[in-house]
């Protein structure tokens, strides 16, 4: 039987992860799940652990859950480790997405400043773990769902020995589904030619039972109500000149690079109303965990599909499943480019669809990007970069560097000002600096 080890495991998401692994049993025979903690998450843990407990149990399933703090013990022979942690809290996140704001700029989880900071606080832990890792388990699979996602996979594949590893994002999934909602098809007929980075991905083409149709789905994306297709973004739809001449399918993190001043404009306006993003998830989590210490409940509550997150367990298991069965089906997720994407450097991490093997996900090439969508996925990457650089380097210059070079800031004066206040307010989660 597996052993899978869970870091961040009393994160709201384990009863989805817990989920995907009941459904999947008969595929993934797992005998161990080890959650893993901090102390300031310990009481988060034990009450989401004893709910994957319950779930277990009432699926009449041998697996035995483990709950500790001691990440060795988890990790000790582990076949995959899954990542799921966030330093910080969403403490930490309610001031990247603030801080940015008071400057005119975008503050959000994994865009701009605040994915800026979310990165440096998080590569050293990661990196940290690949350590261990190297010695504990040597032969596991790192499944990294920690964002951001793709400065994380980029600084684990520059900056660690390990090379089983795999970046995940709900987002590719999440759009497969809304598409086949909108097209009113099963999600089984739907497939995606998905090529670019983590929460930069396009589809450059998509198609019904093997037949393209990509332009009546763009059509549908000038709808606002059909232009994200997570919880955590409202959509505020497309100019039909703008997504029909750009010919490919956009992901709803797009909408702050293509449409930066309503995005802004609306998440000042929230800010002031129902507060950030951080904030909403801070009341929705205390309702979540008061639903999971009911001993009664054994199942996933629907209330979960309130946080952006969603399908993350069919993504994450349906992965491990292909990865241990060596299935050789096609998933998009974050891997070594290896040349799939000419103008993306050969040894950077990209989100594309690859072919799901025993020896992990190969990308399928796709040539290059289309000219409009290149330069910004070439700028992002190097935003990605020097972000992983400044995290590892605990360089001052290489985090005002990044900041400024990435396209949501306004200039280098600026970047600088916000550099200096969100170090001073995360300083006793930048150790490196
Ligand atoms: P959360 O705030 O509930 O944090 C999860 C757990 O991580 C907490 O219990 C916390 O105590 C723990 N933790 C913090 N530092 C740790 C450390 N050093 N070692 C071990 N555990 C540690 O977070 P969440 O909202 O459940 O999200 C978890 C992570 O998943 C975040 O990084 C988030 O950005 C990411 N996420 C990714 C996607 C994606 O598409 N890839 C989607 C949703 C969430
Ligand atoms: C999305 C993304 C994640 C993101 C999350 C936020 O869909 O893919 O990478 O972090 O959802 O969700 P939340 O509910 O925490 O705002
Ligand atoms: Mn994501």
């Amino acid at each position: 039987g597996l052993k899978i080890a869970t870091i961040g495991g009393g994160s709201s998401y384990t009863p989805e992860l817990v989920e995907g692994f009941i459904k999947r049993y008969d595929e993934l025979p797992i005998r161990e799940l080890w959650l893993v903690d901090i102390e300031a998450g310990k009481e988060k843990m034990e009450i989401v652990g004893n709910l994957a407990k319950r779930m277990i149990e009432k699926a009449g399933l041998p697996i035995d859950v483990h709950l500790t703090l001691d990440r060795r013990a988890a990790l000790k022979d582990a076949d995959f480790v899954t990542t799921q942690f966030r330093v910080g809290l969403l403490e930490a996140r309610a001031k990247d997405e603030r801080i940015p704001l008071k400057y005119g700029v975008l503050g959000q989880e994994t865009n701009g400043p605040g994915g800026l900071f979310k990165g440096l606080r998080t590569i050293p832990v990661i990196l940290d773990i690949c350590k261990d890792m190297e010695e504990l388990c040597p032969n596991a699979w790192l499944i990294n769902f920690t964002n951001p996602a793709g400065m994380v996979t980029e600084a684990v594949l520059r900056y660690s020995n390990i090379k089983k590893v795999v970046g995940l994002c709900n987002v590719p999934i999440g759009i497969e589904m809304g598409i086949a909602k909108l097209l009113d098809v099963d999600h089984s007929r739907i497939r995606i030619d998905f090529a670019g980075l983590n929460h930069m991905v396009y589809g450059l083409d998509v198609y019904v039972d093997g037949v393209s149709v990509r332009e009546e789905v763009i059509e549908k994306l000038t709808d606002p109500a059909n232009s994200s297709f997570v919880k955590n973004i409202e959509g505020i739809g497309w100019e039909p000149e703008f997504i029909k001449s750009l010919g490919v399918l956009t992901c709803p993190y797009h909408m702050y690079y293509y449409k930066t001043r309503q995005m802004l404009e609306k998440d000042l306006k929230n800010a002031d109303g129902e507060g950030t993003r951080a904030e909403v998830v801070q009341k929705l989590e205390t309702e979540l965990f008061e639903l999971y210490k009911d001993p009664n409940l054994a199942i996933k509550p629907p209330q979960l599909e309130k946080r952006g997150g969603a399908y993350y367990s069919d993504a994450a298991v349906r992965l491990i499943t292909s990865i241990y069965t060596d299935k050789r089906d096609i998933q998009p997720v974050n891997t070594m480019n290896n040349g799939a994407i000419a103008s993306i450097p050969a040894d950077s991490a990209v989100e594309i669809s690859c072919v799901i093997t025993k020896d992990g996900p190969k990308p399928i090439a796709i040539g290059d990007l289309p000219v409009p969508v290149r330069g910004l996925v070439q700028q992002i990457k190097s935003f990605e970069r020097i972000g992983a650089e400044a995290a590892v380097t605990g360089d001052y210059n290489t985090a005002v560097l990044a900041m400024t070079i990435n396209p949501l800031s306004p200039s280098d004066t600026i970047a600088k000002q916000i550099v200096d206040e969100m170090m001073e307010a995360h300083k006793e989660h930048l150790p490196q600096f």
